[in-house]
């Protein structure tokens, strides 16, 4: 191995890897509220000062001033060099890590994300106080209430509405070219032949699209009374890789402690709903088949996945389709399961119907793999 390592790739790299997985995977974590704690690995201590945050992927510990970042951590706590750590990482998460042949004459950046971040992060705000103060949010509240959708667990998921009409995003936050562009990268705008820009998410209940560190990354739009489609979704963007995410894991993380095992479901008011329910587990694929790749980063999370089909003919199909991923995935330890749901339900209706214990009993006994 010789050659650069790539920026982009590092950049990368960085932006897919969770400090609290690298850490805890070599100095078991307890969780503390919105931090992770252990007892410090670099200096001898009985109660723990080492903490994790999984928002600002440091570490930091209050008795020895040790902290840095995921690579950081590895480079200490292994003894590695740069390259090295970041071979390490990349390993975990499957990749191959290119190198530069010439350092001099390839050193070509990508282009700078952290604007399309925060672009997302201000879309995301937009939304959720058009929520609160549009003159036509009673509509969007009214949708919820009548999904029997509390304020709490809306606000836990960050729903929002984007409210009727072409430019209500694009005029509140595009104020310049640039940034119109970038609006068009991360998919809220889109444009015309005739070089116009619109928004693309009018009249929608908004479900921000979160990575696993709450990043919002993409969005899912529903439509408040019946029409097509019924979700509208971001398209695949440098920020959002549908084969990549599973909306419900950042918020599943972030209300518990132990995550005793995670359900997969096909719908964002499937995660919602359960989680209202008190079923706090439930993550959903995005419109797609699930990958090899959400497995994986399921079974990183826990050893237990249940996943939740309808009980129809198409149920039965993705259930082979999602079994046979599974095949390559599955380890010593790792258990799978497959719940049927009756004919014409769907988590959400099936949890209302039945409640919460029933349906976690159900889960315990649905057909293992
Ligand atoms: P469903 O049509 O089963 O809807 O789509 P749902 O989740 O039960 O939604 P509600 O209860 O009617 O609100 C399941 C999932 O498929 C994707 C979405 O992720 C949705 O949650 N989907 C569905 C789309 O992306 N676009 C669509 O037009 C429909
Ligand atoms: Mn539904």
């Amino acid at each position: 191995m010789s050659g650069r390592i790539p920026q982009h790739f590092i950049d990368e790299l960085l932006n897919r890897v969770d400090i609290v997985d690298v850490i805890d995977a070599r100095v078991p974590l307890k969780k503390a509220g919105r931090q992770y704690t252990a007892c410090c690995p670099f200096h001898d201590e009985k109660t723990p000062s080492f903490t994790v945050s999984p928002n600002k992927q440091f570490y930091h510990c209050f008795g020895c001033g040790a902290h840095g970042t995921a690579v950081g951590f590895l480079m200490e706590y292994e003894h590695l060099a740069f390259p090295e750590a970041i071979e390490s990482l990349a390993q975990n998460l499957g990749l191959e890590v290119p190198r530069e042949e010439d350092a001099r004459g390839s050193s070509a950046r990508r282009p700078d994300t952290t604007p399309l971040y925060e672009l997302l992060a201000r879309s995301d705000g937009f939304y959720r106080q058009q929520l609160r103060n549009h003159p036509q949010a009673g509509r969007a509240i009214d949708y919820l209430k009548k999904r029997g959708l509390s304020g709490e667990i809306a606000a836990e998921f960050g729903i929002g509405y984007a409210p009727p009409g072409w430019d209500n995003l694009q005029n509140a936050l595009a104020d310049n070219d640039g940034v119109r562009e970038q609006l068009i990268s991360v998919g809220m705008l889109i444009r015309k032949d005739d070089e116009r820009t619109y928004d693309r998410f009018r009249d929608r209940i908004m479900f921000p699209i979160r990575d696993r560190r709450g990043r919002t990354i993409a969005f899912g739009g529903r439509i408040l009374d019946s029409g097509e489609p019924k979700y509208l979704n971001s398209p695949e963007t440098p920020l959002f890789h549908k084969g990549r995410e599973l909306y419900g894991l950042f918020e599943a993380r972030k209300a518990l402690r132990q995550i005793p095992r995670l359900l997969v479901v096909e719908g964002y008011m499937d995660v919602v709903s359960l989680a209202q329910f008190g079923v706090h587990y439930a993550v959903a694929t995005l419109g797609t088949a699930t990958t090899r790749e959400h497995l994986s980063q399921l079974f990183r999370v826990t050893p237990e996945v249940v996943f939740c089909f309808d009980g129809d003919r198409a149920g039965r199909e993705a259930a082979w389709r999602a079994l046979e991923n599974a095949l390559s995935v599955m380890r010593e330890g790792y258990e799978l399961r497959f719940m049927f749901l009756p004919e014409g339900e769907d988590p959400d209706s099936h949890i209302r119907a039945v409640g919460r214990e029933t349906f976690e009993n159900e889960m315990g006994t649905a057909l293992p793999f």
